[in-house]
């Protein structure tokens, strides 16, 4: 039995949360994985009602679980960072989840924006560093409101997240093709992207098979978008990352077909999974968000869980359905079917 926490968070998160709970238990039931769920009201409004995400104990209320799933957090009458460093940060911190490893995959049936790519052309994993980089809460500002006024945002890395993002990257290109393409910065920042450079040709003295392709992260972008068929295995700094994961949502059809995860590569924390998207103000309320994003990252939490005939059950599920012509899709992709009417058909596929 694995106790899964469920954080399903603000607006679109709500949404596809709780269409996609339902349809990952009974999926793993079926394939003999007994899944039991806890439901945690966290987010904006607990917010705007109590102060505050999330409760002073919440991580300790979730170092129990075996795992957890997550919407997403963002809400329009409460600031981003407000937010995302009320929750989603604090958890992925603590819990050392330095890995964020987010695969981007043209589907069949479903066409990118970018001209002659067809299914399965477009298939690479971005390992994004998860604790650190950009995202340390380092800095501060001074003389508000003043003409001298000044911020500093300190970017931080240490050799303990790079490296534990560093290994797993090169397990997946070592199992993969042998590529691995190391995007850095290191030309600007010569202090922590040098360092990240170092800690790239040090890991990968281990791995003498992967042949390591170094770009800058502006080349890096325009690639993605002008031959993202020669990408398999990515790494980069937080931020570089998260930018080029929402690119990659985007060539595949869609970000909300982007899964996501945020792994404790020691195991010691629960491991957490949740859609690359956000809370979608513009469409939030409406029922109209595709909820395949969320499926897709429940079947990564069963892969990382061990149980690859769920996993790979869900990832099927999802590969038949957009392959057929036939089945109920969200609008982003083309269709004009509600997030339920999706995971409905999903279920009838799948249990
Ligand atoms: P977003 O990812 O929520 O939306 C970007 C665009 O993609 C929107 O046009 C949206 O409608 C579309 N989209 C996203 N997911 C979709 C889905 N499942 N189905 C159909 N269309 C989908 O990013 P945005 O608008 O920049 O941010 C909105 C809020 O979400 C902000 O508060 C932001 O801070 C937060 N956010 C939270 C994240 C998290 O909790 N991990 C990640 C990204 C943003
Ligand atoms: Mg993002």
């Amino acid at each position: 039995m694995y106790d899964v926490a469920v954080i399903p968070g603000d607006g679109i998160g709500n949404e596809v949360v709780e269409a996609v709970e339902p349809l990952l238990v009974d999926v793993a039931d079926a394939y003999g994985v007994d899944v039991g769920t806890t439901w945690f009201d966290w987010g904006s409004q607990r917010y705007l009602d109590e102060g505050a995400l999330m409760p002073d104990d919440g991580l300790d209320r979730l170092e129990g679980f075996d795992a957890i799933l997550l919407g997403a957090v963002g809400h329009p009458e409460v600031p981003d960072h407000v937010t995302l460093r009320g929750l989603r940060l604090p958890i992925t911190k603590g819990f050392q989840q330095h890995v964020c490893k987010r695969p981007a995959y043209l589907f069949e049936g479903v066409e990118s924006p970018l001209r002659g790519y067809e299914g399965g052309d477009i298939d690479f994993v971005v390992y994004r560093q998860n604790t650190e980089g950009e995202y340390a809460d380092v800095g501060g500002r001074e003389h508000q409101g003043f003409d001298n006024e000044l911020a500093v945002q300190a970017s931080v890395f240490t050799r303990e997240g790079t490296e534990k993002l560093l290994r797993p990257a090169f397990e997946a290109a070592t199992e993969r093709s042998g590529h691995l393409t190391n995007v850095t910065k290191s030309n600007a920042q010569a202090h922590g992207m040098v360092f990240w450079d170092d800690m790239v040709a040090e890991v990968s003295e281990e791995y003498p098979d992967v042949e390591v392709e170094r770009l800058l992260v502006d080349a890096a972008s325009m690639d993605m978008v002008r031959r993202p068929d020669e990408f398999d295995v990515l790494v980069a700094s937080n931020l570089f990352g998260d930018i080029l994961t929402d690119i990659g949502g985007g060539i595949m059809g869609s970000l909300g077909l982007a899964p996501s995860t945020n792994i404790d590569p020691d195991g010691t924390y629960p491991s957490m999974f949740e859609p690359v998207h956000g809370s979608a103000f513009d469409i939030m309320g409406e029922g109209v968000a595709n909820p395949l994003a969320t499926v897709l990252s429940g079947s990564l939490m069963f892969e990382h869980l061990g149980e690859d005939a769920a996993a790979e059950a869900l990832w099927d599920g999802v590969a038949a359905q957009l392959a057929d012509a036939g089945a109920p899709r969200t609008a982003d992709i083309g269709g004009a079917a509600a997030t339920v009417a999706v995971t409905d058909d999903l279920r009838d596929r799948l249990v």
